[in-house]
């Protein structure tokens, strides 16, 4: 009865620790603030996005030395549907590869061939590039809880 009582307390208490680990790494109530669509833009070109992406219903530059295949942002055939998807599509491309194109066309196996901008994109850049792409995605950036609306 002792040994069943340890067993049974040990469980618990492992389960409550890892209860714990996987509401701290949870990305409940992760928020960006508000970002400006025109900067978007501007920091989508000047990174080079539309060297390998498109926008639906959006007119952008051809780049001189893109290499499609292309993958169109926005619209319905992507696979970006929420707020935190978009996000983590940018700074994690790996996370999960976009759908509806050949898997060695967009990734070296597993890994997206979508280039990782961590080391160099700021914040402000982030913020601006998600403000922007987001109208063309059906997903609601979410606004700070103390923002003063007009
Ligand atoms: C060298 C080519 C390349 C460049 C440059 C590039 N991407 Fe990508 N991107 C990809 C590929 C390939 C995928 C599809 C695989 C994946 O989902 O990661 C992708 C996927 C995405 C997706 C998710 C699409 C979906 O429907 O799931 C977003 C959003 C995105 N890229 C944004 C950007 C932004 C913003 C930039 C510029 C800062 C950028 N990309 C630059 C190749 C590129």
């Amino acid at each position: 009865m002792k040994q069943i009582i340890v067993i049974a307390t040990l469980a618990a208490s492992l389960l409550a620790m890892g209860g714990c680990g996987a509401d701290r790494m949870s990305e409940k109530g992760f928020s960006l603030p508000e970002g400006d669509t025109e900067q978007g833009r501007d920091a989508f070109l000047y990174m080079h996005c539309h060297e390998c992406h498109t926008i639906a219903g959006v007119d952008l530059p051809r780049l001189e030395l893109a290499d499609p295949p292309y993958v169109e942002l926005g619209g319905t055939v992507s696979k970006v549907k929420t707020y935190g998807e978009l996000v983590t599509a940018i700074i994690n491309p790996s996370h999960t590869l976009a759908k509806g194109y050949p898997i060695d066309e967009i990734s070296n196996g597993e890994k997206s061939k979508m280039p990782i901008y961590n080391g160099f994109m700021t914040v402000q850049e982030l913020i601006d590039i998600v403000m922007f792409l987001q109208p063309y995605y059906d997903v609601f950036v979410p606004q700070y809880e103390y923002r003063a609306f007009p």
